[in-house]
């Protein structure tokens, strides 16, 4: 098996990525560091280490939890005083990563898992995974509020449109939408309604691609089904034929 893909499936990261981290010389077999793209090894007889550590596939795991409020999506306390999602994933074996994040003030929707390839293909824009958000705004609502969002802003010298937009309910001062993008930028809708005078005041992430939040209590997690599973990787490329 190639290396890249060996540590991909212990959960450290994609392929892509992975090979970073060998070209970086942070990636030992058998005690020798190997920075040779497209290294294989036998996973049965090698032993393979990453920063000195080593490393071994774990069983794939994909849950999803229903993240409140006022918790930071990381699985270390980095900053004092605030709950991180660990709170509600006690007793999960596998060490399972986030697939992107929701701010410390956002709710809703996370997926996690030790599959780093899928897990970058949720993530990054070319596989268009779309997200769908539900926004309480707050600010002067423009008029056709529906039609102004729907044009598209330029975010951080991205020019970003929505994948689909429909207001839920306005008045002059509020209004709550709900609003996909497949594009995973840091604050990407609390930026996009910034470009147009208003304030997200709740967002709550309501899908990812076709796994949907459904009547998962909040703090709760699940294991996604074989079926939703089975979509993800289909819409992100890798089913049937990389299994
Ligand atoms: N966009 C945001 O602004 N915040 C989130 O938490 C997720 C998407």
């Amino acid at each position: 098996m190639r290396l890249n893909r060996f540590l991909s499936e212990c959960g450290v990261t994609s392929r892509r990525k992975a090979d970073n981290l060998i070209k970086a010389g942070r990636v030992t077999v058998n005690g020798e560091v190997v920075c040779t793209l497209g290294s294989v090894i036998d996973e049965s007889a090698d032993a393979v280490a990453l920063d000195g550590k080593p490393l071994r596939k774990e069983t794939k795991r994909y849950l999803m939890l229903n993240k409140p409020p006022f918790y930071l999506t990381s699985l270390k306390s980095l900053e004092d005083g605030k709950k991180t999602i660990t709170s509600f994933l006690g007793d999960i074996e596998q060490r399972v990563y986030p697939v992107g994040r929701l701010d410390y003030d956002s709710e809703g929707l996370l997926l996690l898992t030790n599959d780093g390839e899928l897990a970058n293909r949720i993530h990054h824009p070319r596989y268009k995974v779309v997200k769908t958000y539900f926004a309480q705004v707050s600010g002067d609502v423009p008029e056709n509020l529906e039609t102004v969002l729907q044009d598209g802003a330029d975010i951080e010298k991205r020019f970003v449109i929505p994948d689909s937009v429909n207001v839920l309910r306005v008045s002059e001062r509020r209004a709550r939408v709900s609003i996909s993008f497949h594009e995973g930028q840091k604050h990407l809708v609390k930026k996009y309604f910034e470009v147009f005078g208003l304030r997200v005041t709740r967002l709550k992430r309501i899908s990812c691609g076709n796994i949907s939040l459904g009547k998962l209590e909040k703090g709760a997690w699940r294991d996604l089904s074989p079926a939703e599973l089975k979509g993800l990787r289909r819409i992100t490329g890798l089913f049937p034929c990389d299994q």
